[in-house]
């Protein structure tokens, strides 16, 4: 398969891009821009940060991702930087160096790429440094020196008129060696219909790791990430309509809008860089019982819409996850879209997210809750959690103990011990499951004193676009 992107400028045209090489070993090996360091090969240590552009009419649209878990075939189409398109007498590198903020220097270009990024206005750069450099680990400097760095640096406005041209102009769609990239939903139908075995990749953000860590062999490939009906979120008077191709930076806005706690949800699901690649139809179809959307999309009474050559068919996403590895999805078929509902004025909601780390950590709990408070009285409820069971699920028997109660601490008592009939969870690396079931009580009792107005937090929450 041949694929082209843009790098400093200069079209790039590799001939025999194999399907599942990841974009860093192209840019060590072949391209030899060594400063790209690689880490972790696992999308953790940011050491790998590169910036990708993709045409936005005539301007360019930069985000940070991971190059060790971006296959290069992904890339076609883009445009390219790394930390030798900057030289090295940036305004930024310069701060960096006599702020001491490099001992060892691996770290270091990882850093410079998300930094630079925030600095021309890639995605999430509104968000504060610390969010922007959450997804970078540093081992020597303490990030101090870093942070000052990062806030130092005025902002660099760029023209891409010429690029965003010379991105346009490139024919979309290069498959071949077992790799597919269909640009419209009827042409993923067609093909999904023709190889319903085939392995569907949007951010990659989980399936590269099977490759870089699992060393699996993922057959052919049909990767959605460039399907623009995938890409839009339509917002209504009812709520907010998702593509399953849109990345979780994408829709950040969006949903802190719709309430702070998923705003706050989202810049805690892995680090920008992730967030940056991550769709959401991913996090819903790769049916992790520890994925951190499904439980608060869940707890909103989302619907989730799967498209395929027998047509559309709309479910509740809580009916999605059948077992372990195992989703309510027939051979053929791809998740389109997602529905939230807007929340009634009345709803009590409330999402945690409970790691062992605060950012870019996978999750021991996640729980979400919402109750329809009327007069006092609990008129519905709706409880979910991650990380409890072997998919993400509703807590049945805490719903019972809650709906038709009044909205009184004596209820959230036998709401939170019912939670014992609704999961055994297991122990694991992340969280025991003594650990887990207390965490799931506590779910409750924060969401319980937050709305009795009392400090619950053990982080200031800054809510975005809320
Ligand atoms: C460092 C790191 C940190 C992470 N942190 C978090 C975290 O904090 N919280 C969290 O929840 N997750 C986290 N993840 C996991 C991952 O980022 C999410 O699950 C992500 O949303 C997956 O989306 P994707 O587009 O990358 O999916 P992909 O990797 O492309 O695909 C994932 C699965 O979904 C399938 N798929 C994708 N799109 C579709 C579709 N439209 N229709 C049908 N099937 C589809 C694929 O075939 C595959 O089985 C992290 C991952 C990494 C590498
Ligand atoms: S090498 Fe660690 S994130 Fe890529
Ligand atoms: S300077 Fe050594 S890892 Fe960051």
């Amino acid at each position: 398969m041949t694929i082209r992107f843009i790098l400093d400028g200069e079209t790039v045209e590799v001939a025999d891009a194999p399907a599942t090489a990841t974009l860093l070993d192209h840019l060590r090996y072949r391209l030899r821009r060594t400063g790209t360091k690689e880490g972790c090969a696992e999308g953790d240590c940011g050491a790998c940060t590169v910036l990708v552009g993709e045409a936005d009419g005539a301007r360019v649209a930069w985000r940070a991702v991971n190059a060790c878990i971006q296959f290069l075939p992904m890339l076609h189409g883009k445009a390219l930087m790394t930390v030798e398109s900057l030289g090295g007498d940036t305004p930024l590198q310069s701060r960096m160096a006599a702020n001491g903020s490099s001992q060892c220097g691996f770290c270091t270009p990882g850093f410079v790429m998300s930094l630079h990024g925030r600095s021309i206005g890639a995605a999430g750069c509104e968000l504060p440094v610390e969010d922007v450099i959450a997804g970078n680990l540093c081992r020597c400097t303490g990030y101090g020196p870093i942070l000052a760095a990062g806030r130092d640096v005025a902002p660099v406005v760029r023209d891409d008129a010429a690029l965003a041209a010379a991105l346009a102009a490139i024919p979309a769609g290069a498959s071949g060696d077992g790799w597919y990239a269909p640009a419209t939903v009827e042409d993923l139908t067609a093909l999904l219909a023709a190889h319903p075995d085939a392995r569907v990749v949007a951010g990659a953000t989980d399936v590269a790791l099977w490759v870089t860590k699992g060393l699996r062999d993922l057959g052919t490939v049909i990767f959605v990430g460039d399907i623009a009906e995938l890409r839009r979120i339509e917002e209504s008077a009812a709520g907010l309509t998702i593509g399953a191709g849109v990345r979780y930076a994408e829709a950040h806005r969006a949903l802190a809008a719709l309430h702070p706690d998923l705003g706050e949800l989202v810049r805690r699901i892995g680090g920008l860089q992730v967030r940056n690649a991550a769709t959401i139809g991913g996090n819903i179809a790769n049916g992790s019982p520890i994925g951190d959307g499904p439980p608060a999309l869940i707890a909103l009474d989302a619907t989730l819409t799967l498209a395929g050559a027998d047509g559309r068919r709309t479910i509740a996403l809580a009916d999605y996850f059948l077992d372990y590895g195992r989703q309510d999805r027939r051979a053929g078929e791809f998740v389109e879209s997602i529905f939230v509902p807007r929340p009634h004025a009345d709803d009590v909601i409330h999402v945690a997210k409970l790691s062992r780390r605060f950012d870019s950590d996978i999750s021991a709990v996640c729980g979400a809750v919402r109750l329809r408070v009327t007069d006092g009285v609990i008129a519905a409820a709706r409880v979910a959690f991650g990380g409890m069971a072997a998919t993400p699920r509703r807590a049945a028997a805490c719903e019972a103990a809650l709906t038709g109660q009044p909205f009184a601490e004596a209820t959230i008592v036998r709401a939170a011990d019912a939670l014992a009939g609704d999961f055994t969870p297991l122990s694991d690396v992340r969280g025991s499951a003594a650990y887990r079931r207390q965490a799931a009580a506590a779910v409750l009792w924060r969401m319980w004193h937050r709305a009795a107005g009392r400090a619950v937090s053990v982080r200031d929450v800054e809510a975005i676009g809320a």
